[in-house]
């Protein structure tokens, strides 16, 4: 059996059977109009395959050994597309809360919805908060939803709620680290994302997990999300475990030759 050393542990920090952590994946959900425009159809359909792809991924991914996912689902930029495409993906998230809330509830299924509240019709807000505060007791899996979710836009909020407990004396400037600030996020509470997957062949980030991203290993699949499902999880599963997580340290097949 390996000495146990502290570098050991860096190994082990993956998420994970074997970390005790579980395996945090996330997911920019891209390539819906592409999708759609391939059939010539309108783009609006292939939101709606996109929404069942979601369901066949949900679905499948406890299986795969994945206890936290979140999916991109509107980004703060997202309000540039066309008035009736930005309804049809309110409506989406909608549909998709209410028709499968009981199901993630039945199964043990935390639902958080990250993302800025603001801006958002007061419909959507009354199925956002049920859906939360119906599962809001789970915790066989987690899912979280980014809807109107930005990066930046995340880490401006976090600051200013920062900056208003010390205005308000509960906070000290100089007591600010990166564990405290990380309670100022909308992810507060769950793990960093292991891995995060992007679909259609795009490789960028596009404002997604922006603090969280730091250490996740960035997985890029050539498939139009609509076309997604557990085959297409378990193959980004493959190619992130076969990854060499160093954390700014060094292998851990170096550690004995290090010295
Ligand atoms: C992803 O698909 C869904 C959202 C961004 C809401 P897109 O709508 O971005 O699809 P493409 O990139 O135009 O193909
Ligand atoms: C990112 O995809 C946002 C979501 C998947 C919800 P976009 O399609 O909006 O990103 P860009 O514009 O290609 O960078
Ligand atoms: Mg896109």
């Amino acid at each position: 059996m390996a000495p146990t050393t502290g570098l050991q542990d860096v190994s082990t920090r993956a998420g994970g059977a074997k970390s005790g952590r579980p395996l945090h994946v996330a997911i920019i959900m891209d390539g819906n109009g592409r999708w759609a425009k391939r059939r010539n159809l309108p783009r609006v359909l292939g939101h709606r395959a996109g929404v069942n792809a979601l369901k066949r991924t949900v679905e499948g991914a406890a299986a795969l050994g994945v206890g936290v996912m979140t999916v991109f689902g509107f980004s703060t930029e997202n309000w540039s597309r066309p008035p009736q495409e930005v309804s049809e993906l309110m409506g989406l998230l909608k549909a998709y809360l209410e028709s499968d809330i009981d199901r993630l509830a039945r199964e043990g299924v935390k639902v958080r919805i990250i993302g800025r509240r603001t801006g958002l019709a007061a419909d959507v807000l009354a199925v956002i908060e049920r859906a939360e505060s119906r599962t809001s007791h789970n915790d066989a899996f987690l899912l979280q939803v980014a809807f109107n979710y930005g990066g930046r836009a995340d880490i401006a909020d976090a600051a200013r709620a920062f900056a208003e407990a010390v205005e308000r004396g509960e906070a000290r400037a100089a007591d600010l680290d990166e564990a405290l600030f990380e309670r100022h996020l909308s992810t507060a509470g769950a793990p960093a994302p292991d891995v995060i997957v992007r679909t259609s062949g795009e490789q960028r980030i596009s404002n997604f997990l922006l603090w969280e991203c730091a250490y996740a290993e960035l997985v890029y699949q050539d498939v139009l999300w609509p076309d997604y499902g557990p085959e297409h999880l378990a193959a980004a599963l493959t190619e992130y475990r076969s990854r060499d997580r160093r954390y700014g340290g060094i292998a851990v097949d170096d550690v004995a030759v290090a010295g």
